[in-house]
């Protein structure tokens, strides 16, 4: 499906954001992930688990069922799954035929999140992961982080990955709060292997965004950084610093140095889950974002669901025409079309 090849929805075998961890507690937290519902929950001894969300008997939701110690009974007719999937107990007969459990998922807490792995669980490799230190996460004192807001995203997930792989729409969209013209007219360097694809903007003596302006009031131009490592399938982790260009008072002071966190987990074909977090050694300013942000991806949003409304219901959608500023985001979707394609062989097939 767009902007993918017919039948390509997206890649299974990745971690991807199914929570922030502090949502995932005694409550059942129901989430699609992958087309698929899941429920969340925390056992008894603190571990965080992610199982199937519906019912093998008749597809009850368990995400809408009811916690039995460490298991779930369906609300519907009773019959109870364990942490690790397996059935325990159906209320009307004795004997537990071995295909009735439900799928547990390999999850694993990391950073502010909990990453599930909704593919093949043989290929779960932690090692995948996006490390602390590469995603600038710190558990040092002196730095804050926090998970800002979770967005349930009426639009395909690929829109959200398009939005933060090209920042050419931060000076328009976000033209009024963190972006300005530069952001789009200064040139991109770019970086990518096998785990993330990167890119920056260097801007020098240029003018600060109003978000800048307004905290720090101040109006001399700035030296900012501008960038966003992608690593797949659906974790951005951006940066912006800024500080005050030489030859203006107060010339090299840090204004900002913050990193940025979006997950973007595909929740069914049209719709998203989206995670925003962020940290910075400044922890006022982190304070300060969490009321300043909310209109900011609101814009994102209303951009994304827009876009959904027309793709799916003009008749035929034209090719994009694309600019030479799209390569980013064009790269990033050609690594997850090779996922899926990948996933899609045969054994011994090369694709
Ligand atoms: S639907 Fe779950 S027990 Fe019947
Ligand atoms: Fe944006």
């Amino acid at each position: 499906m767009y902007p993918f090849k017919p039948g390509s929805f997206a890649p299974r075998n990745g971690w991807y954001v199914a929570a922030f961890r502090e949502e995932i507690g005694e409550k059942l937290l129901s989430r699609w992930i992958l087309n698929q519902p899941v429920v969340l929950y925390r056992k008894a001894d603190g571990t965080a688990v992610a199982v199937e969300g519906r019912c093998p008997h008749r597809h009850f939701p368990l995400g809408e069922s009811k916690r039995v110690g460490d298991a779930i009974q369906c609300g519907y007719h009773g019959i109870t799954f364990g942490a690790d999937g397996k059935c325990t107990f159906i209320p009307s007969q004795k004997v537990v035929p071995g295909v009735y459990s439900i799928r547990a998922y390999p999850l694993v807490e990391r950073g502010l999140w909990a990453w599930i792995w909704p593919g093949d669980p043989d290929k779960a490799d932690e090692s995948l992961l996006p490390t602390e230190e590469e995603i600038g996460f710190s558990r040092s004192a002196d730095f804050h982080a926090k998970p800002f807001y979770y967005h349930h995203v009426n639009g395909r997930y690929q829109l959200l990955n398009d939005n933060l792989l090209d920042l050419t729409h931060l000076g328009y969209l976000h033209g009024g709060s963190i972006g300005t013209a530069d952001d789009a007219a200064t040139p991109e360097e770019r970086d990518q292997n096998a785990r993330r694809l990167s890119s920056r903007r260097i801007m020098k003596n240029t003018p600060p965004p109003p978000v800048t302006r307004e905290r720090f009031g101040i109006d001399c131009p700035v030296d900012r950084i501008s960038g966003m490592d992608f690593f797949y399938p659906g974790f951005h982790a951006g940066i912006g610093d800024s500080r005050v260009s030489e030859g203006y008072p107060q010339a090299g002071r840090q204004l900002t140095s913050s990193r940025v966190w979006h997950a973007v987990t595909p929740a069914t074909k049209t719709t998203t889950n989206y995670f925003f977090a962020m940290g910075s050694p400044d922890k006022e300013g982190v304070e300060f974002m969490v009321e300043y942000l909310k209109p900011v991806l609101a814009e994102d949003i209303f951009a994304t669901e827009q876009i959904e409304k027309i793709i799916t219901t003009v008749d035929d959608v034209p090719p994009e025409l694309m600019l030479r500023s799209d390569t980013t985001a064009v790269l990033g979707r050609r690594m997850l079309q090779a996922m899926m394609d990948a996933e899609a062989a045969k054994p011994g097939e090369l694709t």
